[in-house]
């Protein structure tokens, strides 16, 4: 007799759409997007339908609903806490996503921060700081200078706080960065670190403890929580002394008219930052989405490594595919990769993929243009746009399989439709494709 023995599988993610094709009938939707917007854990999704009933204000309220409501909303700073392995001093503030978490954290910098950085991160990682301290340098090739190239940056910063931002995989080529040897660095230089989290805490195991860095941020649209919470976990201090990121009710303790103004007492804690009726659904979702991902790491690195195998093995096969590498050698990576493709443009591509196969990616320069940009230049090609393809945890086998045999087949035979430029977009001509009937009429 033999032992059957089952292998844990990654949590599903609740019921994809049924796309339409330009050329007849319709098909699932291959969503090769997740580094965009990931969909729905199924988890999730039967948790917010459980606290939908309960659903009333925040810290406001005496009513029993509120209460529950407001046991959520803080019970769930806990999970994050644990699920980005923070130090129990640590706090987390709310925000929308990542963008909003690196910008509250740029408001909150002590005057005169130097702030050093690639300049090929994310722009919701590039954009935030400001002042004359800003040090944006040229990603090197390898790992190791890259992490010379931090050391090297800090060393030539003046007197005072300093601050690394870094990806922890970047959105573009899915290479994971050495995150904790250029943290050990930014140590030694009395840097302070934060880390975009934003494409890593979805494919990969998050401790702000072990990886020694100050602050993270992430999204939970990318961690299969789309209802528009994100978070920046980290050190207090900074955040504690600095001004309120929005002013109004939430984040003061006390309001008094006084001499003709105004005597304000802001609050100290995270809520100092997260002014308003805060978005409670969204904050449950995500937490629960990190729950559902913290205990099945094995499962999710599995799913995701096989298919991403696969993947690259087809894409190989692609005659004329290039695909674009930040850093030289191997490099540990997540489910994401961007190509170009010999005499093909990539919104078009990205086009005849949705239009023709019923697959979603990304096309253009991924908010990260910089990093396109040069990556493209390094393959000799002279453009700013790829074709992003990115796993997770909708991702099956025929979806790769999908892609692969759809690049083939359009690098033999071209396309089946006519397209055109609309709207800055490549787009079917016509496109016959109905809307789905919520939306219809
Ligand atoms: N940052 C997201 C991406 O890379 C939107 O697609």
């Amino acid at each position: 007799m033999t032992l059957a023995l089952s292998r844990p599988t990654a949590p599903p993610v609740s019921e994809q759409a049924r796309v339409p094709l330009v050329t007849g009938g319709d098909i699932g939707y291959a969503n090769l997007d997740h580094a965009a917007s990931a969909p729905c854990l199924a988890a999730v999704r039967r948790a917010v339908d459980e606290f939908l009933p309960w659903y009333a204000s925040v810290h406001r309220g005496a009513g029993f609903a509120s209460q529950v409501a407001t046991r959520v909303y803080e019970r769930t700073r806990e999970v994050l806490r644990r699920f980005a392995g923070a130090r129990p001093r640590d706090t987390v503030i709310f925000t929308r996503n990542t963008t909003d978490s690196l910008n509250l954290l740029a408001s909150s910098l002590p005057a005169g921060t130097s702030v050093v950085l690639f300049d090929t991160e994310h722009h919701a990682a590039l954009l935030p700081w400001r002042g004359p301290h800003v040090y944006r340098i040229p990603t090197p090739r390898t790992r190791l200078a890259a992490v010379s190239a931090v050391d090297g940056a800090l060393a030539a910063c003046p007197e005072g706080p300093r601050l690394v931002v870094l990806t922890g995989a970047s959105n573009v080529t899915g290479e994971l960065l050495p995150v904790a040897e250029i943290a050990a660095v930014a140590r030694r230089r009395g840097a302070r670190i934060a880390l975009d989290a934003a494409q890593l805490a979805p494919h990969r195991p998050l401790s702000i403890q072990d990886l020694d860095v100050d602050f993270v941020a992430l999204s939970g649209h990318k961690l299969y929580a789309p209802f528009g919470a994100g978070a920046l976990i980290g050190r207090a201090d900074w955040l504690r002394a600095a001004r309120p990121y929005l002013a109004g009710g939430g984040a003061t303790r006390s309001v008094l008219a006084q001499d003709g103004g105004l005597g304000v007492v802001w609050n100290s804690g995270p809520e100092r930052h997260e002014a308003g009726s805060p978005n409670t659904v969204g904050v449950y979702a995500l937490g629960v989405a990190c729950e559902q991902l913290g205990a099945n790491w094995d499962a999710v690195i599995a799913h995701e490594e096989e298919l991403g195998d696969r993947l690259r093995r087809g894409l190989a096969a692609v005659p004329g595919l290039t695909e674009l590498k930040l850093l030289d050698g191997a490099a540990d990576m997540v489910g994401t990769l961007s190509f170009v493709l010999d005499g093909f443009e990539p919104g078009w591509l990205a086009a005849v993929l949705s239009a023709e196969y019923g697959i979603g990616v990304r096309d253009g320069a991924f908010c990260a243009h910089v990093a396109t940009r040069r990556l493209i230049a390094r393959t000799g090609g002279t453009g700013g746009q790829a074709v992003r393809v990115s796993l997770g945890l909708g991702t099956t086998a025929e979806h790769v399989d999908r892609v692969v045999l759809a690049l083939r087949q359009i690098v033999a035979r071209g396309a089946r439709w006519d397209y055109a430029i609309q709207d800055g977009r490549w787009a079917p001509t016509p496109d016959p494709r109905a809307l789905p009937p919520f939306l219809a009429g």
